[in-house]
Formats: C-alpha cells, structure tokens, sequence
C-alpha cells in the first residue's frame, strides 16, 4: 500500500500553537469540572466558535474555514489534550456534516453547512440503535413516504450531543425488503415535531459531552431532507466513517498526549528513595514506550488524514477505508495503554481525582469502543485485506 507524503505545513504548526494556547486557557481548566458536574461546557462551545474551531473542516463555499483534514485533526487532538469531551464538539461537527458534504444536494449543504459553520447550532450522526450497534444494518428506526413528506419512526441510541446539537443526521429503512440498500438519510432538526431525548446515559468517561437517544414519534420532515437517493444512507454512513475515524484517532491521540506530557513533569518532581523517581530505569523505559506508541499512531493518523483529504477532493483512495480503520484502531489502542501507564507513574496519586491522569484513562476508553469497537475496526480491516 502506498502512503501519500503528508507534510504539515507551517500553517499547520501555527494552528496547533493557537489552538494550544486557548485549550491552555480556556479548556484546561474546565475538563474536571466538565467531568464531575457532566454537563456539557457551553462556554468552552462559545470560545471554539469565537476562535472558529468549533467546524473547521466546512469548506469555504459554506461559510466555513475550509480547513484540510490533517488542520482538523490538529484541532481534535489540541483540544482533547486538554479535555476530551470538549474535543466531541468539532468531532461530531464533522461526523453529521461528512454525510451532507458527500451526498447531500447543493440546496441542502448551503441550508444546513452554513449555520454549523457561523456557530448557530450543531450537528450529531444518528446511526446507532439500542439493537443495531455493531451491525448497524440491523436498525429499526423507519421513514415511510406520504407525497413529498416522510414521516420517521424510531429510537436512535447512544447519540453524543443530542439534546444540545440542532441538526441531527438519521440514518432509517426506507424499503425493508432490500437489507443496507433499503436504508436512507436524513436530516432532522432538533424543532420537528415529535422529536424528543432520552435521559442522559450515566457514563465512565466523556462525561462532559452528553449521550442520548433520539426519539423519532411521527416526525414530519420534507423529502427534499433526504440526503443523497433513496437507499444510499447505509452507504453514505459507512463513507462518513471512513473520514471520521481519523477524528476519533485524533482524539485519543490528544488524550494519550495530555497524560504523557503530565507523567513527564510527575516523575521529574517526584521524590522516593531520595531521588526523583525519573531516575529509575523502570520508569524510563515506562515513558519511552508510552511515546513510541504514540508517535507511531500519530504518523499513522496523519496518513490516514492525507488520505482523507485526497478522497474528498475525488481522487479515488481504495486503502482508505483500512487506513481510518487503522488508525482509529491503533490510536485508541495506544490512548489505552498509554494512559493506564500514566496512572501507574503516579502511584496512588494518579488514582485519585486530585489528578487528571485517571480522568484520562476513564476518557481514552470510549476510543476503544465509538464509531465501531475495535473489533470491528479489525473486521473491516481484514475485509479489505482478503478481498
Ligand atoms: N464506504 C462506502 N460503502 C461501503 C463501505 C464504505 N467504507 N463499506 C461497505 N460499504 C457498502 C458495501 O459495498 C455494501 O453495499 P452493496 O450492497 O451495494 O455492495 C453495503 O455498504 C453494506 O456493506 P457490508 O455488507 O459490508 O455491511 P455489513 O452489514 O456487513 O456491515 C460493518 C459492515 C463494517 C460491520 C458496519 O456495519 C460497521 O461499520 N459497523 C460499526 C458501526 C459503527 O461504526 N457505528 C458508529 C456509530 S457513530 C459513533 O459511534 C459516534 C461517535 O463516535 C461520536
Ligand atoms: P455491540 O455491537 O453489542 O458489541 C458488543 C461486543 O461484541 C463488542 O466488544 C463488539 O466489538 C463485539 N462484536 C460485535 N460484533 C462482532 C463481530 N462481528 N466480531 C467480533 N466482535 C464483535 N452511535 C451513533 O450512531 N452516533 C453517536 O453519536 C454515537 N455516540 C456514542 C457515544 C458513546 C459514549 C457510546 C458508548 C456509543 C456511541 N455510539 C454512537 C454507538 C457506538 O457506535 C456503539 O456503541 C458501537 O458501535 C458498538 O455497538 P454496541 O454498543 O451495540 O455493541
């Protein structure tokens, strides 16, 4: 497989340096109290807008920054470096937008892109159903025709933002005798009539950013919400993934960064048996693992964004598809490593919440797990391989 040379530019540098310093800022200080109180942090919503990275990926023609896909996993990884529930906001911006920006009309990315980009409202993927996760083909949820309407029935589960977001991306069978090629997807706003949230999900992690189900009773949306032809919407949400993955790998890249960069400083403040426990080889050799698995998914990822970036503009990518997986897989795997690890470096210390470290390792593990397990990230990836 050929790996497209990706080389972030100087603006690329300059964008993580700005994004750094308001996560710095203005983040930081509000991930553990995003976590403890699980609400979500509109104001950490407010200052992304203010900065515009809040959907830095909508191209330009829409009001957006037009950002490439390595600027955007830049952004994700910034952010969630300092909290990984704020890092959700451009993440699940980009996930309900890809399926607009691959398949939609004209009419409908420039009624709907504009308003993600101006910071009006945001924008969750629904996919997932309490029986349909895994084998996301398998959902319920239905939308039958009446003249130049559907009305959609069904519970979509486990959507991150919903009650927060405004616009809502609903994959739902349209024809059920024709399996994947019978669902289609819509975009259903927060105001329709007969839409309404489960409770929040009580959760391990990622508690800042709230997960609901999306309750679909007799919502009345025109047909001209459909994104793409009937029957291409399981096709469209498995093209999204493709890009979106590398969003979660940035993601755990920028928790695993934010819980090795505190590790450092612990171990060289540190003091046991008279010295600092840096000292120790153990701990040495702990640190340089910790930053190898990183650095190794993080080119991965990069990669996999090159690759993304090309496909978007039309350039046909065939390892796309393993490359996200890939890189979602390898990147959250190493977030789970590396963050466990950094919990050991603080001994009983990193066990507490006097301490972001285990916050990290609570939050690192829903990257093993959203948008598809790593089971299923291996699937995919051997279907690509043996096909
Ligand atoms: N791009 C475009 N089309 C694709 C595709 C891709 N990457 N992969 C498959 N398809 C097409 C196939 O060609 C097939 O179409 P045809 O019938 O026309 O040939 C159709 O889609 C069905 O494909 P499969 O037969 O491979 O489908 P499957 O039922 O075996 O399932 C799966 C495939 C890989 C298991 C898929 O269901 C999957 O990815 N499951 C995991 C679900 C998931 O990732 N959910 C994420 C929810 S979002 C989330 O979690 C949010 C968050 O992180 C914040
Ligand atoms: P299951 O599919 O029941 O899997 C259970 C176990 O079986 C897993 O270990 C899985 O890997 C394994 N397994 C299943 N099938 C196979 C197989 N064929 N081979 C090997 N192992 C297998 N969904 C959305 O649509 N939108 C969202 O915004 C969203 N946000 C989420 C946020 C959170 C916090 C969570 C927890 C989930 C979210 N999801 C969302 C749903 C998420 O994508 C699913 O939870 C995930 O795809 C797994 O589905 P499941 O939970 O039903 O697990």
């Amino acid at each position: 497989m050929s790996v497209p040379l990706y080389s972030p530019s100087e603006e690329h540098e300059m964008l993580r340096e700005a994004v750094r310093a308001l996560a710095d800022e203005k983040i930081a200080p509000r991930a553990a109290s995003a976590d403890e109180s699980e609400e979500f942090p509109a104001d950490v919503y407010k200052d992304l807008v203010a900065a515009d990275f809040h959907a830095i990926h909508i191209p330009e023609e829409y009001g957006g920054a037009g950002a490439d896909a390595l600027a955007t996993v830049i952004v994700i990884e910034e952010i969630a470096r300092a909290c990984a529930s704020s890092s959700l906001i451009p993440a699940v911006n980009k996930l309900g937008t890809v399926p607009l920006l691959l398949s939609a009309s004209e009419d409908l990315k420039a009624q709907y892109l504009a308003p993600v980009a101006r910071g009006d409202g945001m924008f969750s993927y629904a996919l997932s159903e309490a029986d349909a996760g895994s084998d996301a083909a398998a959902m319920k949820t239905r939308a039958v025709q009446d003249g130049d309407h559907y009305v959609l029935n069904g519970t979509k589960s486990w959507i991150t933002n919903a009650g927060i977001s405004e616009y809502y991306t609903v994959m739902a069978v349209t024809d059920p005798t024709a399996g994947p090629r019978g669902i289609s997807a819509f975009v259903v706003e927060k105001s329709d009539p007969g839409v309404t949230f489960g409770p929040k999900e009580k959760k391990l992690g990622i508690k800042g950013s709230p997960t609901r189900q999306v309750i679909l009773e007799n919502v009345r949306i025109p047909a001209t919400r459909m994104i793409g032809a009937p029957g291409t919407g399981f096709k469209t949400a498995l093209a999204t993934l493709d890009h979106t993955r590398i969003t979660i790998a940035a993601q755990a890249l920028g928790i695993a960064q934010g819980a090795l960069d505190y590790a450092i400083d612990y171990v060289k403040q540190r003091k046991q048996f008279g010295r600092p426990i840096a000292d120790f080889q153990g701990l040495q050799f702990m640190i340089a693992d910790m930053a190898m698995k990183l650095e190794a998914a993080r080119q991965l990822t990069y990669a996999a964004a090159a690759k993304s970036e090309q496909a978007m503009h039309g350039t046909p990518v065939k390892d796309l598809t393993f490359f996200s997986s890939a890189a979602k897989c390898a990147a959250s795997d190493a977030a789970m490593d590396i963050t466990t690890d950094a919990v050991q470096l603080l001994g009983g210390y990193g066990y507490t919440r006097d301490y972001p470290v285990e916050r990290m390792m609570r939050d690192a593990k829903i990257t093993q797990i959203y948008e598809g397990t790593n089971q299923i990230q291996r699937m995919v990836m051997a279907r690509q391989l043996l096909k």
